[in-house]
């Protein structure tokens, strides 16, 4: 098990998770919460198709894990009544094995592709044609005798999720129609999905006890819905059941998520940050050492929300401690350092004496 999976507020989702997940899904895009502009985007992008009577164009929705990318995808599938299969690019190893999923789609069938950015390259080349001009040409035999036979799709709408669209090279990235980028919900809307879940879980939320749970999600609905079942555990075995604000906040201490959902991962982002590297600068992978983790999990789980949380800088030169990094460790950044010069001094010592 990686460390990102005994995360409570890491954003990847085990089996078990997602089988919880699947209940709590919304099902069309009024059911979606939040996302406003990404929402009206879409669903002009889907109506317009389905006043001409064709299949929509290519979507590429771009953000990090659990903010409803997979939600999304099945939502498109599902306005436009359309058939859904779902594959990502890990398992798309060889160009053979793409084919093999494209030639087999139905008319209009929504094809989810996720981790789009993980795909091997020979197959994203093929990706291009299909997307272009549904068609792949299948080559058959090897050597000089090899010959490529071009073989019609029927066509197909592509939905790609990746957490890196930056990772896409352009040609794929320019042949979606549409690109959805999601970020992170504010609190307000968070509460809204806490509290929609806990009306079908059953759930006995108060108003206060949704506030305190969408302060400490990290921005991240499938956090929000975590640490929901984790509260409510809390309150059936501790208390009556009810989940008020205090009853959240006592719970989520026992899981050590802080009053600004920071986890362990982020209080160790931010602790090498300060403690061993002064507050840095500081690359990402010397950083991804110091607390252990891959570079791409620090850059795409901790780091967004807490540049979001205003207390890690991304420079050109490397990431910075911000003072509110520093006073949330209740440490002071000493001078000459990047928060040390935005600190006022205590004392400042101008040499008068
Ligand atoms: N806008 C939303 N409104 C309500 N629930 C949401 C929303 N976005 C995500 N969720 C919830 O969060 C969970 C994770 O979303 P998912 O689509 O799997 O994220 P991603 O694919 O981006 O990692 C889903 O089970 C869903 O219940
Ligand atoms: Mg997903």
């Amino acid at each position: 098990m990686s460390s990102e999976e005994l995360r409570l507020v890491g954003a990847s989702a085990d089996a078990e998770e997602r089988a919880a997940e699947m209940a709590l899904r919304p099902k069309s895009l009024d059911e979606f919460i939040g996302q406003d502009r990404v929402r009206e985007q879409l669903s002009l992008v889907l109506d317009a198709a389905k006043g001409r009577g064709r299949t929509a164009d290519h979507v590429l929705l771009s953000g990090g894990p659990g903010l409803g990318k997979t939600t999304l995808a099945m939502i498109i599938a599902s306005e436009m009544q359309a058939p859904l299969r779902i594959t990502s690019g890990p398992a798309i190893t060889h160009a053979g094995d793409l084919a093999a999923i494209l030639s087999s789609l139905a008319e209009g069938e929504v094809l989810f592709l996720d981790e789009v950015h993980r795909m091997a390259r020979p197959a994203e080349e093929l990706l291009y044609m299909a997307m272009e001009d549904f068609r792949v040409d299948v080559v058959v035999g090897k050597g000089p005798g090899a010959t490529a036979i071009p073989l019609e799709l029927p066509a197909f709408t592509l939905v790609g999720a990746t957490t890196r669209a930056g990772m896409l090279p352009a040609p794929l990235r320019d042949r979606f129609g549409f690109t959805a980028h999601m970020d992170l919900y504010e609190p307000a809307e968070l509460e809204l999905v806490l509290r929609r879940s806990a009306t079908l879980l059953g759930v006995d939320l108060r108003p206060d006890g949704a506030r305190e749970v969408a302060l400490r999600s990290r921005g991240t609905p499938r956090i929000a819905n975590r640490l929901l079942r984790r509260v409510r555990d809390f309150a059936e075995v501790r208390g009556s059941g009810v989940v008020t604000g205090p009853v959240a906040a006592a719970a989520l201490e026992i899981y050590e998520v802080d009053a600004l959902g920071l986890d362990r991962l982020d209080r160790a982002v931010l602790d090498s940050l300060c403690r061993l590297f002064g507050g840095g600068p500081v690359g990402l992978s010397t950083l991804a050492v110091a607390v252990g983790e891959e570079p791409e999990t620090v850059e795409v789980v901790a780091e967004p929300f807490l540049v979001r949380a205003g207390m890690l800088a991304r420079t050109p030169r490397g990431r910075i401690a911000t003072p509110a990094a520093w006073a949330h460790l209740g440490l002071v950044p000493p001078r000459g350092t990047f928060a040390g010069a935005l600190t006022l001094p205590l004392e400042e010592d101008d040499g008068s004496r």
